[in-house]
């Protein structure tokens, strides 16, 4: 491809989108009003979990997160032979715990479901239950157990990908305050704080949860909102019997790290930008980390944090060219599961880039499905 191409937004969507397009031959810049991976993409616990996070149904959302799940292993390969830098990429397998008898059922035709559609997961009770994850409490009844699922340590992937875009030429500028949009036709202008002019023949949108700050420059209704995750780590080394799989509960989720850190999240709250972690919001966290591993008794987390996810309003992403103005991409909006879909966003940015169309059923996450802005 020869094109020149700005990407706005250092996240882990940003840089994929950024190391793709560079792969593919592109003049690639990508801008950062902070520090790459500050926000949402460095907060996460670095799941790789379709089957578990998307239990609904096998609808075109889940469909993507699946094709991602399925590029990971070459695209998380590629990324560490790239950068030289490791990132716990860990195929464990995970565990989703039901408490109760009367949540079998939804379990069992879960299962049904995914197994149509990838996973060759079932249901472990039982000897078999206690045998797979030693460490679970007696008061789990059963577990869909799916093995194909997997993690990454997400701030070592976020600054793996960083290096293998600057090792592949993609100049990276951080710390540029907000970027203003100040032509798109006939070319690509977007101005930082300071004055500089960034030219392109295009440009990826990749600003997470403020994607919707270009919106009414553009004329177009993105809605886009923060919804925070709090999160916290216990140090859990190897004599404390290591969780084996991920496991996930209707509450949350425990991700047992290489580095001895066992990471529990997360909540969902309504808070606008900001990232502060709340007393209580943390100890609904640790109520339920024992009630799925008692071991942890009183144990107390060493750290806490917060993230940012950017929640659309039908809580799929933004990701396609736009009609009204064909330099500009959107890749946004990721909510939930945006360590899970970069490989797979970055596949689609990178055929939207160089022309191609997106196949039908992609029209789901159209940038321009919400309408034009309000006047
Ligand atoms: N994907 C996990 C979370 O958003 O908390």
């Amino acid at each position: 491809m020869n094109d020149s191409i700005i990407v706005i937004g250092g996240g882990i969507v940003g840089l994929s989108c950024a190391l793709e397009l560079r792969r593919r031959g592109a003049d690639v810049t990508l801008l950062e009003t902070g520090v790459c991976g500050g926000q949402a993409s460095g907060a996460a616990a670095g799941m790789l979990a379709p089957y578990s996070e998307v239990p609904e149904a096998p609808d075109e959302f889940f469909a993507l997160c699946r094709e991602s799940l399925e590029l990971y292993p070459a695209w998380q390969r590629s990324v560490r032979e790239d950068s030289g830098l490791d990132f716990e990429y860990t195929e464990c397998g995970s565990l989703y715990a039901a408490y109760h008898e009367a949540d079998l059922p939804a379990l069992e035709s879960r299962l049904r479901w995914q197994r149509r559609h990838g996973s060759s997961g079932r249901i472990l009770r039982g000897a078999e239950l206690r045998e797979a994850e030693p460490g679970l409490s007696g008061e789990v009844r059963a577990a869909l157990w799916t093995p194909q699922e997997s993690h990454v340590y997400a701030p070592d992937f976020v600054a793996a990908l960083k290096e293998a875009c600057l090792r592949s030429g993609v100049r990276i500028r951080e710390r540029l305050g907000a970027l203003e949009l100040a032509a798109w036709e006939p070319r690509i202008e977007a101005r930082s704080r300071g004055g500089e002019v960034f030219a392109a023949g295009q440009a990826v949108v990749c600003t997470g949860a403020w994607a919707g700050e270009w919106s009414a420059r553009l004329g177009l209704r993105i809605p886009v909102q923060p919804i925070r995750g709090q999160i916290c780590a216990y140090e859990w080394r190897e004599e404390r019997a290591p969780l084996r799989h991920m496991v996930f509960c209707s509450q949350g989720y425990l991700v047992q790290k290489a580095n001895g850190t066992l990471v529990c999240g997360a909540s969902e709250d309504v808070a606008g930008f900001d990232t502060s972690v709340t007393e209580r919001g943390i100890a609904r966290l640790m109520r339920w980390n024992k009630r799925v591993l008692p071991a942890l008794g009183q144990a107390e987390p060493f750290h806490r944090w917060a993230g940012l996810r950017p929640a659309t309003l039908d809580g799929r992403p933004l990701i396609g060219r736009l009609e009204r103005a064909e330099r500009v991409l959107f890749a946004a909006g990721h909510y939930r599961n945006g360590i899970l879909l970069s490989p797979v966003t970055a596949k689609l940015i990178g055929d939207c880039a160089e022309g191609r169309p997106l196949p039908d059923w992609q029209r789901a996450f159209r940038p321009e499905r919400f309408g034009a802005a309000a006047r």
